[in-house]
């Protein structure tokens, strides 16, 4: 691929489709970008502090020779500000700024930002439309596509949400090269998660350049971002609403949500950390369950370590968990059905799968042995 050019991914929905533009320099054409689709439209950004301390500009720049009016909520880093009082605050201030349904939201930052934002967007009158410019390695392959949104709940994250697509995705790859190495390996994870899923082929090619990827080299991140949105767009174009193949997508999803519950919310344990221990440790699972076989288990996990990660539960920040809090997570999990434990598991390297009514006591055995 050349990494000058810009490519364009459609998601087609319907009333409801849009396009994810991805290549470097994306952010200094937002503006024209944006006023292609809404000439007229007032802007509502949303970012944090890091990522409008080092982009703002750019996007501020661009906006402006676009002649776009904008005004920003800006709030401070991290998994806290998707709550109640951040929602409420991200709110408040977009009308303050008299946004009215005709208007745009920006979400301007990494998942965190375009959950917020997102769902601020979707509840605001009822439903205003945004755009997702995703300044994550995590944000770009995965949370700035397919329309979910939420905040956290005391019960757990995301329990508070709704579906709401965005109008425009801009990924900017140049704007991952301030982003921490290992922010990127977090995000690196939801990608080899697409090969995993069903693609072998890619699975072999995000191991072969994994180590691209995490050092931020942009036309390793170009390739694997447009690769992952274009995986991730079949399976919502499928399934926009998880009534069965999305589920997929969930794969280590299960085990990363119970470790980021018991590691706690404070940055020690980031969720593509998380997700690649989950991952490797549901293709044991399912090795010990005799779905897939002992040797695909063990050239996931040996990729996954490759890539710098923990694969091992019990050397997880804050580790061991307690193995009836992990259970009670999982339990809590919004793929249970009464009670009874839902797991993506696997088939073989490119083979997940849904499991219903996962055996609890073989599971409870396996992560006995393994945290
Ligand atoms: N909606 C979905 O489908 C979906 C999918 C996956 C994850 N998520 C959510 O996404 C969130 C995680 O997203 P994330 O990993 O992007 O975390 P994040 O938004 O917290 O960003 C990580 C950190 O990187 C900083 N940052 C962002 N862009 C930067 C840049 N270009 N340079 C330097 N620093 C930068 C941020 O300020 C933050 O401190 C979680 O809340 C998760 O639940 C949602
Ligand atoms: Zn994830």
């Amino acid at each position: 691929m050349n990494p000058d050019q810009v490519t364009r991914a459609p998601v087609n929905l319907g009333a409801r489709s849009y396009e994810v533009a991805i290549g470097p320099g994306l952010l200094a054409r937002a503006g024209s970008e944006i006023a292609a689709l809404k000439p007229k439209a007032r802007l509502g950004i949303v970012s944090d502090t890091t990522v409008w301390a080092l982009h703002g500009a750019a996007l501020r720049a661009s906006l402006d020779a676009a002649g776009l009016p904008y005004q920003a909520v800006i709030v401070s880093p991290g998994e806290a500000a998707k709550s109640w009082d951040g929602l409420r605050d991200v709110c408040e201030a977009l009308l303050g700024f008299g946004l009215e349904r005709g208007d745009l939201v920006i979400a301007f930052g990494g998942g965190v930002i375009g959950d917020l934002a997102g769902f601020a967007a979707g509840v605001l009158k009822r439903g205003i439309d945004f755009v997702q410019i995703p300044t994550t390695l995590l944000a770009q392959v995965d949370s700035s596509v397919g329309g979910k949104t939420a905040i956290d709940a005391a019960g757990g994250k995301n329990m508070i949400g709704l579906f709401h697509q965005p109008i425009l995705v801009l990924a900017d790859s140049a704007v991952l090269a301030t982003l921490p190495e290992r922010e990127r390996r977090a995000g690196y994870a939801e990608i080899i998660k697409y090969g995993l899923i069903d693609d072998p082929a890619f699975f072999a090619w995000c191991r072969e350049n994994a180590a691209a990827i995490i050092a931020g080299e942009t036309s390793a991140n170009t390739a694997a971002v447009m690769a992952s949105v274009q995986a991730k767009a079949r399976v919502v174009v499928a399934d926009e609403r998880e009534g069965g193949a999305r589920a997929l997508l969930n794969l280590g999803h299960t085990f990363a949500h119970a470790y980021e519950s018991e590691a706690g919310f404070d940055g020690g344990l980031l969720h593509g950390e998380a997700v690649g221990c989950g991952m490797a440790q549901a293709f044991l699972f399912s090795a010990r369950l005799g779905l897939c076989s002992a040797a695909d288990a063990a050239e996931v996990r040996a990729a996954l370590d490759a890539a710098g990660f923990i694969t091992a539960p019990h050397r997880l920040p804050g580790a061991p968990y307690s193995i009836d809090q992990l259970i009670a997570h999982m339990r809590a999990d919004k793929k249970a059905e009464a009670g009874r434990l839902t797991l993506i598991l696997a088939r073989g390297i490119g083979a997940a799968t849904v499991v219903k009514g996962v055996d609890e006591t073989a599971l409870r055995a396996f992560l006995t042995e393994e945290t």
